[in-house]
């Protein structure tokens, strides 16, 4: 096990009816900015508790943060927090909302452009305090300090890091209301997420291992269910807190990380505007089987540990494994595959380039570049 550092301060607040205790979290005397996607919440009534819950609040409301947050719609945002000197900030929607508001916070107080935060996350010095009413499981940005942001103009979506939120309201009824295909992307994400955590050598931590497959099983077998009924509360409550766990930290004790199937799901999403979830469907089994030989002996303790195969030469394990990881995927109603999307040689040709232009190396062995992108996208086809 590697050395490592850790400490999560954001505090969660979990259950049913949980809005109505943002008083005690948020102080009488702040001048707060709500932040909002693009109007779900006006339809599931989560708006309206969160007015009902912060009566009394200065309050200044900012709408229309789109899925893939774009910086030309975040810089409005910041502009307006300048004008009106807030001092809190409560994202109240998806991860889209959340990471929005992440640049916004950080923004806030800085001088420059907020894309040079994106691109520089070192010239955060400080942010504007800021939580969260989540409404979407699935990215796991309620208990992180990640965000990740679009530009229109340059087509670029970059992740950085900069400060935790406060606090998260997750209230699972919230989630009654999501259309199935986010339900689709969000429990897709959040497997993946664990996937970027454990999916490379094997014998780091037997504690990481067992918490990480916890968490797949847990999605294998909530998923089905969760398709039959998504207004069920402990099935919703399950979902929410795997999503949580996913990605806060607490997989990630000590054990090396690859992500290179995000970086390359973000591309796609840059590209073509794929939603988050299904990109990482796509490109996720790929990766599997380009990294087939480097990745081999977890991927044989993670299809005996999540699907039970255990019978045949490792060989042909692997590639029943690499087939089932893609089957649930399927499942779940998800396309895995470029060519479903019409996307093709042009496309790789280009993440290839960006690639090998920002010389990047990402994987846990950091043998991800240009040309090993190119082999997993030609193997997405
Ligand atoms: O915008 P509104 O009207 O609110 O509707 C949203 C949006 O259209 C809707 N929605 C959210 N909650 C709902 C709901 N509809 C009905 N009922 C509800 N309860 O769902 C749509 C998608 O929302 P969005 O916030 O975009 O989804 P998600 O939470 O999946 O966030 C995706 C973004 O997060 C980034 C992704 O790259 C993508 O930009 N990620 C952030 C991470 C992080 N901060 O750590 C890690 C992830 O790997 C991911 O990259
Ligand atoms: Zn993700």
């Amino acid at each position: 096990m590697n050395n490592f550092t850790f400490q999560n301060p954001t505090k969660l607040v979990f259950g049913k009816g949980s809005i109505a205790q943002l008083p005690k979290e948020i102080s009488k005397k702040a001048k707060v900015m709500l932040t909002f996607g693009g109007g779900s919440v006006k339809n599931n009534g989560v708006y309206s508790q969160v007015i009902a819950a912060l009566e009394g609040y200065n309050l200044v409301e900012f709408w229309g943060i789109e899925p893939n947050p774009k910086v030309e719609t975040l810089r409005k945002a910041v502009e307006l927090g300048k004008a009106e000197k807030v001092d809190f900030i409560l994202a109240v929607g998806g991860g889209s909302t959340l990471d929005g508001t992440k640049l916004i916070a950080a923004a806030i107080p800085y001088a420059g452009d907020a894309w040079e935060l994106v691109l520089n996350p070192k010239l955060i010095k400080t942010a504007v305090p800021f939580a969260s009413v989540m409404t979407l499981p699935a990215t796991g940005s309620e208990m992180n300090s990640g965000a990740v942001i679009s530009n229109v103009a340059t087509k670029e979506k970059f992740a950085f890091h900069a400060h935790f939120p406060q606090f998260a309201v997750l209230d699972p009824e919230v989630t009654y209301s999501l259309p199935p295909y986010q339900i689709a992307c969000g429990i897709a994400d959040t497997f993946v997420h664990v996937m970027e955590q454990y999916l490379t050598s094997p014998g780091q931590s037997l504690l990481m291992d067992r918490w990480a497959e916890g968490i797949l099983k847990t999605l294998t077998e909530i998923a089905p269910e969760i398709d039959e009924n998504p207004q069920d509360y402990d099935l919703m409550s399950t979902y929410m807190l795997c999503a949580t766990m996913a990605l806060n930290g607490f997989i990630a004790m000590g054990v090396p990380q690859d992500w290179a199937t995000h970086m390359i799901g973000h591309e796609l999403t840059a590209l073509h505007g794929l939603t988050h979830g299904e990109s990482l469907a796509i490109v996720l089994p790929a990766t599997m089987t380009v990294l087939s030989e480097q990745k081999k002996d977890k991927i044989l303790q993670y299809g005996e540990r999540i699907f039970g195969i255990t019978k045949g030469s490792d060989g042909l394990r692997v590639a029943e494994i690499i087939a089932r990881t893609e089957a649930f995927f399927r499942s779940l109603g998800l396309h895995t595959r470029l060519s479903e999307l019409n996307i093709g040689e042009e496309t790789i040709a280009e993440i290839e380039r960006r690639f090998d232009e920002r010389g990047v190396k990402f994987g846990e062995c950091q043998n991800v570049n240009g040309a090993v992108a190119r082999a997993i996208l030609e193997c997405c086809l």
